[in-house]
């Protein structure tokens, strides 16, 4: 197997992320760092070796790399995703994959351009109850979908470089930033929705949180993404009602009441190929974009086109939100 040398660009809260995943990955080893806060980045990666700098365009420059990871804040992507594709490298970036669904096209655009892969690191898509929920929609085993609730709540985040995530124009908002992990799994499975309608308390003295509904058919969908003046701990989850029966996330996955695991459940088990044990979606999305680059598969799970769609979606909800 090729060992690929990866350059993580951005070592905040997500690089660090996946920075502490990279030890896990196999046939991938990440040389190089580029952070504009170098010392920040330089105490992150104290002892392992790994070369950092302050300018990406520096590491590439001087790195020999075979793809980058994204990890900047989300108004950067699509500037340094079309620059690191048109040097050749394959490209995983963080979601959004950029503030809008423009921007978004163009990416696609330089995707497709090049025969390197560009996938957008929809995490979610890669975690075990979320997995299991997919194969549960598309196996029919509890018959059609009636309802599925989605909640994704956290404190507002304070801690961001530059405070750029509490800057709509920056980050998007909580719809761009957060709910968009649940509307792109949404949207992932069902595709665009009949109708759309969402309530936006826009942010206001550290609040902003928005409700979705989404109705695909006589499927209704909800997303609920929160950020709260609170501190409240971060946490996810979902209840599907089907026809038969239904299907829960909180602090296990629940089927009909009963725990069946969740952390436990096996990737080989849920069509996804590689081993989540842990439900360490963080690491399964990293070695599966690896996995591709190295057997020159293209990452047909999350597409370039797929992540637009949702950017596309994303903004369609802002544009029909009634703002409070
Ligand atoms: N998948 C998830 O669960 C998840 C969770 C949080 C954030 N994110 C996404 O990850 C991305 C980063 O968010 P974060 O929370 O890590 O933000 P952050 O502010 O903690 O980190 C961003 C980092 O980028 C660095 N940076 C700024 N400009 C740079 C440049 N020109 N070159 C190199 N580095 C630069 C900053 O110094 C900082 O270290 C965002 O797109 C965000 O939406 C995803």
């Amino acid at each position: 197997m090729a060992n690929l040398r990866v350059g993580l660009i951005g070592i905040g809260g997500m690089g660090g992320c996946h920075y502490g995943n990279y030890k896990d990955v196999k046939g991938a080893t990440l040389v190089a760092v580029a952070d504009v806060r170098v010392d920040m980045a330089k105490e992150k990666t104290a002892g392992t070796g790994i070369n950092v700098y302050s300018d990406y365009k520096e590491m590439i420059e001087k790195e020999n790399l075979d793809m980058v990871d994204i990890c900047t804040p989300s108004y950067m992507h699509k500037d340094m995703a079309i620059y690191c594709l048109s040097k050749g490298l394959h490209v995983l970036c963080e979601k959004p994959m950029t503030i809008n669904k423009e921007d978004a096209e163009e990416v696609v655009k330089a995707a497709n351009a090049t025969d390197k892969y560009f996938m957008a690191a929809h995490v979610v898509r890669f975690m075990a109850p979320y997995a299991y929920l997919r194969e549960v929609i598309k196996s029919n085993e509890l018959g059609k979908l009636l309802r599925l609730d989605m909640k994704r709540i956290s404190a507002i985040p304070t801690w961001s470089w530059e405070d750029w995530m509490r800057d709509e124009k920056r980050s998007g908002g909580v719809i761009t930033d957060l709910s968009i992990h649940d509307i792109d799994y949404v949207q992932s499975i069902f595709g665009m929705p009949d109708k759309i309608s969402c309530v936006h308390h826009g942010l206001k003295n550290n609040n902003d949180f928005a409700v979705t509904e989404m109705v695909y058919g006589d499927t209704i969908v909800s997303c609920e993404g929160t950020w709260y003046n609170a501190g409240i701990p971060f946490h996810a989850t979902y209840l599907a009602v089907f026809e038969n029966g239904y299907v829960e996330s909180t602090d296990k996955i629940y089927k009909n009441g009963v725990a069946i695991g969740g952390d436990e459940k096996k990737a080989e088990e849920l069509e996804l190929g590689i081993n989540i044990g842990n439900d360490n979606g963080y690491l399964n999305e990293i070695q599966y974009f690896v996995d591709c680059v190295n057997n020159g598969v293209s990452p047909d799970f999350i597409t370039p086109e797929s992540s637009c769609s949702t950017m596309k979606l994303v903004d369609t909800i802002k544009d029909a939100a009634v703002k409070l």
